[in-house]
C-alpha cells in the first residue's frame, strides 16, 4: 500500500517537473533558430566586405546591384539557383535587374568564397 502510493505520487512529480524543461527547450529551440539566422548574416556580411561585393549590395537596400534579401526572395524554391548564380557572379552580366551589369568576379575571387556566398544569400529571409 505505502509503496504503490509513494510510487504514484513520484510519478506525479516527475511528469511536472518535466513541463518547464520542456518549455525551456521549445525557448532554447527558438532563440537557436534566431541566432542560426543572425549568423547567416553576420558571415554574408564578413565575406561581401571581404570580397568587395558591399560596394554593390546590401542585406535589404538597393545599391548599384539588388539587396541579397531581394535576391533571396526571387530565387526562393529554385533548385537551379546556387548553380545558376554561381556562373553569374562569377562571369558578371547584366538585364535580370536591370541595365547596370556586374563586372566579372572572376578569378580575382576564389570560386569556393563566390559559393558560400550565394548560398548564404541564399539562406536569408
Ligand atoms: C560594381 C558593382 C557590383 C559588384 C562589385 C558586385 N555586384 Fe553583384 N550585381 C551587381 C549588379 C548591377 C547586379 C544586377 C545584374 C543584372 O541585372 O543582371 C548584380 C547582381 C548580383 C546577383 C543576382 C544575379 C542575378 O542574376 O539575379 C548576385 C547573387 C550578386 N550580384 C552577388 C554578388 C557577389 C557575391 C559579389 C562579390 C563577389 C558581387 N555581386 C559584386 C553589381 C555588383
Amino acid at each position: 500500500m505505502i509503496t504503490r502510493t509513494d510510487g504514484a505520487r513520484r510519478a506525479t512529480t516527475r511528469t511536472q517537473s518535466r513541463l518547464p524543461i520542456r518549455a525551456a527547450a521549445i525557448v532554447l529551440g527558438f532563440s537557436a533558430l534566431a541566432v542560426a539566422s543572425a549568423a547567416v548574416a553576420d558571415q554574408l556580411e564578413d565575406m561581401m566586405k571581404k570580397e568587395g561585393c558591399n560596394a554593390c549590395h546590401s542585406e535589404s537596400k538597393k545599391i548599384v546591384g539588388p539587396s541579397y534579401k531581394e535576391v533571396a526572395a526571387k530565387y526562393r524554391g529554385n533548385p537551379k539557383a546556387v548553380e545558376m548564380l554561381v556562373e553569374k557572379v562569377k562571369k558578371g552580366g547584366s538585364g535580370v535587374w536591370g541595365p547596370i551589369p556586374m563586372p566579372p568576379n572572376s578569378p580575382r575571387v576564389p570560386d569556393a568564397d563566390i559559393k558560400k556566398m550565394v548560398e548564404l544569400i541564399l539562406a536569408l529571409k
